[in-house]
């Protein structure tokens, strides 16, 4: 399997082919982090530019870390540290990031479109690493990739998404690649937090955390953004976590093989209880240790590989 694209900008372009593809190649990458020496000559003597405009520990360190076990070199920049502070446009950036050669590009953005903007004027590989409240294509597929670590096969498998589904670039990711993947999707959360509409896309909608989480196989929690709390769309917080934080005993109806996920960062105790952040069916961590196998594997799979060649 080779991928269609120059670049990853969101799951709603992958096909299920590509998917499955990019999982399978994350498989045979994990391995390598497990090793006393952390590292394959994969991508030696390439460059990879992490752009990050917006905060971000989990999705910034794990490419960071997912460039150096393939030996590429990998440059950070910030917001603070790039010279948009000075005035100079993104695309300029942009432009003189490309005049010095990188190979791939990674760029994380608050508004929605800057990653698709910045690889329709270059040449060289795009990864939106989140942008705005649009998509965040490699969180969809680190998730699928712990999913299916854990039940061995996506088709058929309920999922309830709970929260801000409206502001949430990881649901929206997430409905795409987990529809494509035959996954039956229920998204949850206040008629505030819904769009409408939203029935559209092939997902069910639900109010009740209960009713949803006693016939899912996976729930995956959103995090509460707090700098919404003044749009109105929840009274309190308190009323929120009274409704949809999920709590041991909203789950006492659930499947005794239920996994909880939440992509991070989390609001302990408003979105999630901490005992059932921190109990047996969390498969939070997981997520995170399978965020640097499944970059190591876009980038690869960027770069020239395929997915059925040894690497
Ligand atoms: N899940 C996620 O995108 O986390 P960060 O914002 O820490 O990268």
């Amino acid at each position: 399997m080779n991928l269609v694209s120059k670049d990853i900008l969101g799951t709603e372009q992958l096909t299920r082919e590509e998917i499955e593809g990019i999982l399978d190649t994350a498989v045979s990458f994990k391995e390598v982090s497990t090793r006393q020496i952390k590292k394959v000559p994969t991508l030696r003597g390439r460059t990879i530019i992490n752009l990050f405009f917006e905060a971000s520990t989990r999705t910034r360190t794990s490419f960071e870390i997912a460039g150096k076990r393939l030996s590429a070199d990998v440059i950070n920049i910030s917001a603070s540290t790039s010279s948009t502070v000075k005035g100079e446009s993104l695309l300029d950036t942009a432009y003189n990031l490309e005049a010095m050669n990188p190979d791939l590009l990674i760029v994380r953005h608050s508004i929605s479109g800057v990653p698709h903007m910045i690889a329709s004027h270059i040449k060289c590989p795009v990864i939106n690493a989140g942008d705005g409240a649009h998509e965040h294509p490699t969180q969809a597929l680190l998730d699928l990739l712990t999913i299916r670590e854990h039940t061995k096969q996506l088709a058929g498998l309920k999922v309830a998404i709970v929260g801000d589904i409206a502001h949430s670039r990881v649901a929206r990711s997430n409905i795409h690649a987990m529809l494509k993947c035959g996954m039956d999707v229920t998204v949850v959360g206040p008629p505030t937090m819904i769009p409408v509409g939203m029935e559209c896309l092939g997902v069910r909608i639900l109010h009740d955390l209960e009713e949803a989480v006693s016939q899912v196989d996976v729930v995956m929690m959103l995090r509460i953004q707090l700098e919404r709390q003044n749009e109105g769309l929840f009274p309190s917080f308190r009323e929120y976590s009274n409704q949809f934080c999920l709590t041991v005993d909203k789950l006492k109806h659930s499947p005794k093989n239920i996994l909880i996920m939440h992509p991070g960062p989390v609001n302990r105790g408003i979105e999630i209880a901490l005992d059932v952040m921190e109990g047996p069916h969390s498969v939070i961590l997981d997520q995170v240790n399978n965020g640097v196998a499944l970059r190591m594997a876009l980038m690869y799979l960027l770069l020239g590989g395929s997915s059925e060649t040894d690497h």
